[in-house]
């Protein structure tokens, strides 16, 4: 039997794909047929044809443009990537209670946010879009947030970064259509644990919304219609349909991801 998705050999880089989401759409992708690159800081040592690891940090533009090059020529082609890597560290504009001043947003801070969500996307877009545009072919899928089209309290630097990347997706849109480029962008909202939910950003959440940790994971019923937080495989099965030429004519959009949570 043909599989639908029809993405069997196509070549996907995956930023971040040793955790959480980007780990389900290595996985999901590899499962499709795709040869798979996961470029991450660390190796997740998936035991699967097809996979390969990239020891990268995305806010190195040299390294990511020596990763990309490394790809292209063992492969001598690349179809896909998927800016996934990113980093959340709660921080509020002003400590107004005065007990957590490391909460406030700071300069150390603020640039780590904005190196890693956005310096990470646009060099891993860069680098490929040279390839894409001799190929005359190639799909840019940013992994943005519900976070970036709503604002999220005590999130405010995460919700920027996140923003800001739906900004770039319509704006490569526009400039890279012409070159038969598709550029789309996904905006989950909340999701099932993943290792972004470290105990460091649970209790700067907390404390940036006056609550306890415990009241953190509230009552979904009330905020999400669908009344239950998204899989990780309802996330990556988006990807993958991204990937895919059946979504060929999308771009230049976010897809909000949310259980009707928000409509973006
Ligand atoms: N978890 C959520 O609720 C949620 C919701 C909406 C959007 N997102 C977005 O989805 C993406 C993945 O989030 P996740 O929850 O799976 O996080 P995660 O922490 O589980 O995984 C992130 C991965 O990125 C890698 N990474 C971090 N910094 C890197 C760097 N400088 N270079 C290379 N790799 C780096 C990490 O090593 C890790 O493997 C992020 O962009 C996040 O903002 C997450």
């Amino acid at each position: 039997m043909t599989n639908w998705l029809e993405i069997e050999s196509k070549v996907v880089i995956v930023t971040g794909g040793s955790s959480g989401i980007g780990n389900e759409i290595v996985i999901n992708l590899l499962e499709n047929g795709a040869i798979v690159y996961n470029a991450d800081l660390k190796d997740s040592n998936l035991n699967k044809k097809n996979y390969h690891f990239l020891q990268v940090d995305v806010t190195n533009r040299d390294i990511v443009q020596k990763a990309v090059n490394e790809v292209h020529n063992k492969e001598g082609k690349i179809d896909v990537l998927i800016n996934n890597a990113g980093i959340n560290l709660p921080r509020l504009l002003l400590d107004s209670a005065g007990s957590h001043p490391e909460y406030e947003i700071n300069d150390k801070d603020l640039n780590f946010m904005f190196d890693v969500n956005l310096k990470g996307p646009i060099w891993f877009s860069q680098a490929v879009t040279k390839y894409f545009i001799e190929q005359n072919a190639g799909k840019i899928i940013n992994i943005s947030s519900e976070a970036g089209q709503e604002g999220s309290e005590g999130q405010s630097l995460y919700s920027a970064t996140k923003a800001a990347l739906i900004g770039l997706t319509r704006s490569w849109a526009k400039e890279l259509g012409k070159y038969n480029i598709n550029v789309v962008a996904i905006a989950p909202g909340i999701i099932e644990e993943t290792g972004l939910r470290t105990k460091q950003y649970e209790e700067a959440l907390a404390y940036s919304r006056n609550i306890t940790v415990d009241q953190l994971n509230g009552d979904y019923s009330k905020s999400i219609p669908l009344r239950r937080v998204g899989k990780l495989k309802e996330i990556s099965d988006l990807v993958c349909y991204l990937s895919s030429n059946k979504s060929s004519y999308i771009t230049g959009t976010t897809i909000n991801i949310s259980g009707g949570k928000s409509r973006g």
